[in-house]
């Protein structure tokens, strides 16, 4: 960590958190998680001690059956409120006992009436980036790593689920005992609770879903165990013992989360098509590039992201071949410099290096991290040649493993293993400059280059007749959709919806383009579909760009506000406040 890291409280020279044991209990009649956890630290305290915590109630603190002093001494709307334990100095250790708040930002409490079967609640958090602090207090930074233990408490009847190993379970009493022996960061910690089963894949893999949607899930994800082996072939030796999934309810604010051990993931990634399974791919690489080797500040994100991005194309090639990984690579890079025009090419936020001046690290941290980053590493790999670069890779792997690292913490081991890549590349500028330096190692892609003659076709007037699309990889679709002009006629709308059959597709990524379009094109009567979608999918990488085309467009600017109030209470508090924010920003 950099000694200001300004998305924390945390202060490492009073010492660092080594292991907790939690007690939980959760209560679905008041949303809360009521929690005793007693925290052991590295080394003995010097002074007090301040943790990160938000909208938590303090019940209780004590060290060695001793009442602990504590207040809650700085507050932030961001950052939340610091908890400065008191007289701490010397101890190795204390027990706190506490309640998370109904507003929790890691936690969503989902009616029984909004989940797929209908009949029983589900729990699950998300703490990536700052939001552990909002289920117990910590050292919110990913450059403390603390191992576990934990007991849960459900209701009868449900299961718990955490990213760590199940050591008890027992539905009937609604007990269930886990623990984490390698550490982590904190913001890997995950809890779900909900009506649950589980599906094997293969000794490693399984999957846990609502047994409404088990059966579609297993079909879709059923390759997970040869993935693992093949990113192995990649990466090195598989360290967190199991992979498994839990699918979440749609509203869950991502895509994937590789919380070790257990990835949640979005249920709309089940296309039935087998053709997201990209994304399982993404989050598995994390197990390696993110929770083995973790950025030590979020302004170091590209470590994990863009690392993690390169993984997954490189195991994307073996798995799907080279004309998918080729259009991947197109597709991706047009969205990276659409992005990056968007910020401004100048703009301090498409360094790989982020500014170390915000609070907010789920703002600030943006996808140039992983396409940026994983472009980066591409000009290293061709500079020195796959075959050195992936034994490079394993080293870097057994190094750092279960470590923290800092942006020039790899770049020094970069420059010490493979220096000729500081003289093929220009390593300062792709990492502290902004913009998109050349790209030497660019893949052509054919298939693309087949969707950028279609455009360029419908831009001289010429629209696609159905069977030219009709056999379309997944990826030929969005990068259509990514590369049509925001404002076409309504007609047209009308014909695109129709021959490439949206509807039937039901694929969220194309929503995510073409919900936008027909906003800023005035197809009004896109609406009811919109406003249907927005209600249900949380995924905010879909969701965020239909609100900002709404925000941005006359007639569709002053829905946006009652809309968004419409479905609030569906959404998780993450992406609550990005839409918020939106709106906010906007005057709205
Ligand atoms: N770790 C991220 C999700 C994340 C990023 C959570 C930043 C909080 C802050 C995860 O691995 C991810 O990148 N998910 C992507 C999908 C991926 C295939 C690009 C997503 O959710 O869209
Ligand atoms: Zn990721």
């Amino acid at each position: 960590m950099t000694p200001q890291d300004p998305t924390t409280y945390t202060d490492l020279t009073q010492g660092k958190i080594k292991h907790i044991d939690f007690r939980i209990r959760a209560d679905f009649s008041t949303c809360t998680l009521d929690i005793e956890a007693t925290y052991q630290m590295q080394e003995p305290i010097r002074g007090s001690l301040y943790l990160d915590t938000f909208k938590l109630n303090i019940k209780d603190a004590h060290v060695n059956s001793q009442a602990l002093a504590w207040e809650f001494d700085d507050n932030d709307e961001i950052l939340g409120e610091r908890l400065h334990l008191k007289d701490l100095d010397g101890a190795e250790s204390f027990t706190l006992a506490f309640q998370t708040s109904p507003e929790s930002r890691a936690l969503q409490w989902i009616d029984a009436s909004k989940t797929a079967g209908g009949k029983h609640p589900f729990l699950f958090s998300q703490c990536q980036s700052t939001h552990a602090r909002s289920i117990f207090p910590c050292q919110d930074t990913p450059s403390v790593r603390f191992t576990y233990s934990a007991e849960v408490e459900v209701p009868k009847g449900l299961r718990a689920v955490m990213a760590a190993e199940q050591v008890e379970a027992s539905e009937g009493s609604g007990k269930f005992i886990f623990k984490m022996p390698q550490p982590i960061p904190s913001y890997l910690f995950a809890i779900g609770v909900a009506n649950l089963v589980f599906h094997e894949f293969g000794p490693r893999t399984g999957m846990y879903a609502e047994p409404e949607i088990i059966e579609a899930a297993a079909w879709e994800f059923a390759e997970n165990e040869i993935k693992v082996t093949e990113a192995e072939k990649l990466l090195g030796p598989y360290m967190w013992g199991r992979y498994d999934l839990l699918v979440l309810p749609p509203s869950f604010p991502y895509g994937g989360m590789e919380n070790p051990r257990l990835t949640f993931l979005t249920p709309t990634s089940i296309l039935g098509t087998r053709g997201q399974t990209s994304l399982i791919t993404h989050e598995l690489a994390h197990a390696w590039t993110g929770n083995l080797i973790t950025n030590a500040s979020w302004q170091d994100f590209w470590l994990n992201e863009g690392w993690t991005t390169y993984a997954e194309t490189r195991i994307t090639e073996v798995l799907e071949g080279k004309d998918s990984h080729d259009l991947h690579d197109a597709y991706n890079e047009k969205g990276l410099i659409t992005l990056m025009e968007h910020m401004g090419m100048d703009s301090p936020h498409t360094c790989l290096k982020l500014p170390g001046d915000e609070k907010d690290a789920d703002s600030f941290a943006t996808t140039v991290a992983y396409y940026k980053g994983c472009f980066f590493l591409k000009e290293c790999e061709h500079a020195v040649g796959r075959e050195r670069f992936d034994s490079f890779i394993q080293k870097y792997m057994k190094r750092f493993q279960f470590q923290s690292l800092t942006t020039e913490g790899f770049l020094e081991f970069l420059k010490e293993e493979l220096p000729v890549v500081y003289e093929k590349v220009d390593v300062h500028k792709w990492i502290y400059e902004p913009g998109l330096p050349e790209r030497k190692n660019r893949p052509q892609s054919r298939l693309y280059e087949e969707v950028e003659k279609t455009l360029s076709d419908y831009e001289q007037g010429k629209r696609p007749a159905r069977e030219k699309v009709a056999d379309w990889h997944r990826y030929q679709i969005m990068s259509f959709l990514q590369g049509l002009p925001k404002k076409i006629p309504v007609d047209d709308c009308k014909y695109f919806e129709d021959i490439l059959e949206l509807e039937k597709a039901n694929d969220g990524a194309f929503f995510s383009s073409f919900y936008p379009i027909c906003i800023i094109s005035g197809y009004q009567e896109a609406m009811p579909g919109i406003e249907q979608f927005m209600g249900k999918v949380g995924r905010m990488l879909y969701v965020l760009p239909i609100m900002r085309a709404m925000i941005e467009t006359d007639w569709s600017k002053g829905l946006a506000r009652p809309l968004f109030e419409r479905v609030r209470e569906r959404h998780h508090q993450i992406t609550i406040k990005a839409m918020d924010g939106l709106l906010k920003k906007a005057g709205l």
